[in-house]
């Protein structure tokens, strides 16, 4: 008989820049206002890696995976994969998986990274259950981690997109776990690329390539800056992650009151608050941290679930749910029996 497996969160890690920035920091490079950041998306204040640091997305994820490795019990020779989501890679290519797996050491195990901004995380994780499950790995580090703050147009111009975003990173180590009720009991992942370019970064790109970034570089190109339609987002936002959660609680025969902590992505706090509204949920039963962080993208689940474990908020035998949106479209969610 072919032996099953589930897979179980052993150990979780964050790091976020010591670098705060307020909303009246930002004032000050461009024309808005704290009232303005927090009505529209909670958010108070975020990070941001100073100009001169030499610290990056891959040294980000370092620190968090050192945590988690360490909270796990496991040496860092134990992991058997490393799954690196981001959006804002280190380079262009090689992707920042293998950055980290060089700068802790980790010999010539496999580093793979996805592009899935937002819902980075969820597909990362997804991908680290599905290869648990097969029986092919035991122990797999998955690292979400965001330098947004270097590409971001700081100017009045890139306003509405720029008091969003802040820097950090968050990890989980992923392991094999033999009781099949237990754990990760499910991961639901979906996309729409009809809305690729709604919210993007488009350049430089394979047909804007280093001759025009050096010859030719405009700093009026917006395909340079990201660009989100904002309000589009927004109610897809609200539609996909209803729909991504209902679908995950359909698997697993339970109802939205069976959910002891939904971490969802921390895109905007009113979107958050409109989801919460939706299923009933009490303030108890979600975890937000947008309001110290700002949208960190594929690093915002780890880090707001690392925070949430930290403060004794998940307990064994928790159902957790985390759902992620974004650029793509894609969204995802998972539904996690915590031990
Ligand atoms: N400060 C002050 N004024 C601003 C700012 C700012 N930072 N940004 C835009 N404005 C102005 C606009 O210029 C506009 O002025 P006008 O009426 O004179 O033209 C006015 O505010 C309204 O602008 P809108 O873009 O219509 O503002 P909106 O109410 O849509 O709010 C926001 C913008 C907060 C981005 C909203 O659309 C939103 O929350 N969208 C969801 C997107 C999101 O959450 N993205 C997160 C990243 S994606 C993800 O993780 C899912």
């Amino acid at each position: 008989m072919i032996k099953q497996y589930t897979s179980k969160i052993i150990g979780l890690g964050k790091y976020v820049p010591d670098n705060r920035v307020t909303n009246d920091d930002l004032s000050e490079f461009m024309d808005t206002s704290h009232d303005w950041i927090v009505e529209r998306t909670g958010i108070e204040e975020r990070r941001f890696i100073p100009k001169d640091s030499p610290e990056g997305t891959a040294t980000m994820g370092v620190r968090a995976s050192e945590q988690a490795i360490e909270r796990a019990g496991i040496h860092k020779d134990d992991i058997d994969l490393i799954v690196f989501a981001t959006l804002s890679p280190d380079y262009y290519f090689p992707g920042s998986g293998v950055l980290v797996q060089d700068l802790m050491g980790i010999g010539t195990c496999p580093a793979l990274d996805v592009r899935n901004q937002c819902s980075g995380f969820i597909y990362a994780l997804s991908v680290a259950d599905q290869y648990i499950r097969t029986g092919m790995y035991k122990n797999i580090l998955v690292i979400g981690s965001e330098h947004h703050s270097g590409g971001l147009d700081l100017s009045t111009r890139g306003r509405t997109v720029s008091v969003i975003f802040g820097d950090g990173a968050g990890a989980a180590v992923v392991s094999r776990h033999d009781n099949l009720d237990e754990g990760i009991q499910s991961t639901h992942l979906h996309s729409e690329g009809k809305h690729a370019k709604e919210l993007s970064l488009i350049g430089p790109n394979t047909k804007k390539w280093v001759h025009e970034v050096f010859e030719n570089y405009d700093p009026d190109d917006m395909d340079y800056h990201p660009y989100m339609n904002g309000q589009l987002v927004f109610k897809n936002a609200v539609v996909r992650f209803s729909e991504v959660i209902l679908e995950a609680l359909a698997k697993n025969n339970l109802e939205p009151s069976d959910i002891d902590m939904l971490i969802p992505h921390q895109a905007n706090l009113r979107i958050a608050q409109f989801v919460q509204k939706k299923f009933g949920l009490r303030d108890d039963q979600v975890y937000n941290n947008i309001m110290r962080y700002g949208n960190t993208t594929a690093a915002s689940i780890p880090i707001a679930l690392c925070e949430a474990w930290e403060e004794g908020r998940i307990k064994t035998g928790d159902h957790v749910m985390l759902a992620a949106f974004g650029s793509g479209f894609t969204w995802g969610s998972s539904l996690i029996k915590w031990v």
